[in-house]
């Protein structure tokens, strides 16, 4: 989730910690009319949906990560999720999610 637009583990984070700042979970990323956001339509693009645990971190850390670096390296990228643990995955697809939502190519990232 972010606090105050910064990501944090949720999972470490007491309730009453934030009391008063500003809560985003992933809910928060859809557009307004409830369809998928542009993180989240190309997670959905480019096959990088994981489970119900990860998955939010990992959209949540990416537009973390976007917000700063608006077109990041595919290196920026995985450096940026290495916080975010799933071993259920290689992360290549998350990767070339991202790098789609930011708008870039991501025709030349073999498929996985
Ligand atoms: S698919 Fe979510 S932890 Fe592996």
């Amino acid at each position: 989730m972010h606090v105050d637009g910064r990501p944090v583990k949720s999972c470490t984070v007491f309730a009453s910690d934030v009391a008063g700042s500003s809560v985003k979970t992933i809910e928060g990323m859809a557009n307004a009319d409830g369809s998928l956001g542009v993180i989240q339509q190309a997670f959905q693009d480019h096959h990088g949906l994981q489970c119900g645990f990860c998955t939010p971190g990992m959209v949540m850390s990416a537009a973390a990560l976007l917000a700063e670096t608006p077109k990041p390296t595919e290196q920026e990228v995985r450096h940026y999720l290495d916080g975010n643990i799933c071993r259920c995955t290689g992360y290549h697809n998350i990767v070339k999610a991202v790098m789609a939502a930011s708008g870039q190519d991501v025709s030349a990232l073999a498929a996985e």
